[in-house]
């Protein structure tokens, strides 16, 4: 008896120190990368693309780290044969990318489809698929055509709605015959927080205490925007469950960030605060998608500024979704900010009259890494799976973004960036907790690490570096850091079914 008690407590042990396997997946189980249109394509003025609201935005000095822009990126237009190949190396079955509204649509629905656009994106299917590699695409990474925004103003404006509809429509019939995963958007909430509460993304709107912006009411306008996204969603899921999706058999979805969050301090009005900032954020998105209304906290905190679903929205919100995307990087502790005093100007999670930070009496929450909100906190992933499968039933989710951002200077080393030890570390363990919550029954069906090369990374430019692959800007090489080889072999392990058979083999 006690030395199979003791045999119990080794194998415990052993399985918690255990490497994480690709065994520990479902076989059909979604492993890739993920990347976006405006972080890697470069070519902005080629084949007849239009100015996107991230072209112009880059342009105007001050609003990135050292003027960079993505004019060129990782020349990903030119060279996405090269950067298929890297992906077959690493052995992915899929590729998480979006399309640019701007080089499929440049002028929205006010002019002709770019058949120059249709081709690259056509060309890039039919690699992938070529090499076995199943793309999963968003309609949209943040980035669209300038004209939406000069002629009405983009997100605020319930044209845009139509604008989303006619251009997803577009991609369903070019590109479902091949793709069968896509999600409507990438990160509303941060497009929102950013865009029209905190301003600092385009179109930089935003009003006191959130920001210093020529135009914006940082009170008003977020939920309008969100408002029109969220429709926009319901608009392209109505859209393509009604014409395509028996014919095309794919799954549409959408994509939030999601930070977990922690009460700062271990009192009920923290912990309510970590509640409310959890709720402003995917939830604020899903909860219509879901169940036809935001989250009970929001109307409670705004009042009238949050808008109502007329009798005609609820119709188009009931064709839902079929999956969440989660892109999970970081946990932060939230503090109350009702009644207690704080600064709710300085965090993307103001408006839920919380502050949130990394930081508690001096200590930080996870290792820090060279973004200034993402520290290493592995149980998050843990608990941001169990959280969404509770709050919304266990529908399938994504991992669609996880993945650790590297610092440096201009002059530090390649060898330097290509020695990524941290990088593994940290996807080792956040893919150890997702397994974690697997096993408590949460269905997710897939993993995309962000990202498969380095790449613009918004207002940081080319300061941060997130690929597997390094990538030198001058020329352009792509070359792999310890973390692809770390994939490559993760990857190269035995799935399940593999490891059964040849156990069955041995019996
Ligand atoms: C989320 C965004 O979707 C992506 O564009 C960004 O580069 C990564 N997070 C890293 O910040």
């Amino acid at each position: 008896m006690k030395y199979y008690m003791a045999l119990a407590v080794l194998l415990g042990v052993l399985s918690l120190v255990a490497a994480i396997e690709r065994s520990d997946f479902p076989p059909l189980f979604l492993f890739g990368t993920s990347t976006s249109s405006y972080q890697i394509e470069g070519a902005y003025l080629e084949g007849n693309k239009s100015l996107s609201n991230w072209d112009v935005f880059t342009h105007i000095p001050g609003n990135i780290k050292e003027g960079d822009n993505g004019d060129i990126a990782d020349d990903h237009y030119h060279r996405y044969m090269e950067d298929i190949e890297l992906m077959h190396s690493l052995g992915v079955n899929s590729y998480r990318f979006s399309i640019s509204w701007s080089r499929v649509l440049p002028r929205g629905r006010f002019g002709e489809i770019n058949s120059i656009g249709i081709r690259f994106y056509d060309k890039l299917i039919d690699a992938l698929l070529l090499k076995g590699i199943q793309p999963f695409v968003t309609l949209n990474h943040y980035d669209i055509p300038q004209e939406l925004e000069v002629r009405y103003g983009a997100w605020l404006n319930s044209e845009i709605q139509e604008d989303f509809g006619y251009y997803a429509e577009v991609c369903f019939k070019a590109f479902g015959d091949r793709v069968k995963y896509w999600s409507t958007f990438n990160e509303p909430n941060v497009l929102v927080k950013r865009g029209y509460l905190r301003g600092n993304f385009p179109p930089n709107h935003c009003s006191k205490p959130f920001g210093t912006c020529p135009n914006g009411d940082s009170d008003t306008e977020p939920y309008v925007a969100a408002h029109n996204v969220i429709l926009s969603h319901a608009t392209a899921a109505e859209i393509y469950k009604k014409k395509y999706q028996v014919k095309q058999g794919g799954s549409i979805g959408i994509v939030l960030s999601a930070v977990w969050f922690e009460p700062l301090r271990d009192i009920p009005n923290d912990r309510l605060a970590a509640q409310r900032a959890l709720s402003f954020d995917g939830p604020w998105f899903l909860d219509p998608i879901i169940y036809g209304d935001y989250p009970p906290e929001m109307r409670q905190v705004l009042g009238s500024n949050l808008p109502t679903f007329s009798f005609e929205d609820r119709r188009k919100l009931k064709y839902k979704l079929d999956f969440i995307g989660v892109n999970h990087y970081t946990t932060l502790y939230a503090k109350d900010c009702m009644f207690s005093p704080c600064r709710i100007g300085d965090s993307d999670q103001g408006n839920a009259v919380v502050f949130t930070t990394g930081d508690r009496n001096g200590l930080p929450i996870g290792t820090p890494t060279a973004m200034p909100t993402f520290y290493v906190a592995p149980d998050g992933m843990e608990k941001m799976v169990s959280y969404i499968m509770q709050r919304y039933n266990n529908l399938p989710m994504f991992i669609t973004e996880n993945g650790y951002a590297q610092g440096g200077e201009r002059y530090t080393s390649v060898k330097d960036w290509l020695d990524d030890k941290d990088r593994i570390e940290f996807l080792s363990s956040y893919l150890t907790s997702l397994a974690t919550a697997m096993r408590q029954g949460a269905d997710v069906r897939g993993y995309f690490i962000w990202s498969l090369v380095d790449n613009f990374e918004w207002l940081y430019g080319y300061t941060l570096r997130f690929g597997l692959y390094h990538v030198n800007y001058e020329t352009q090489e792509r070359t792999p850091k310890l973390s692809a080889k770390w994939y490559k072999k993760f990857l190269g392990g035995k799935n399940k079914l593999q490891k059964m058979s040849n156990y069955m083999k041995m019996v």
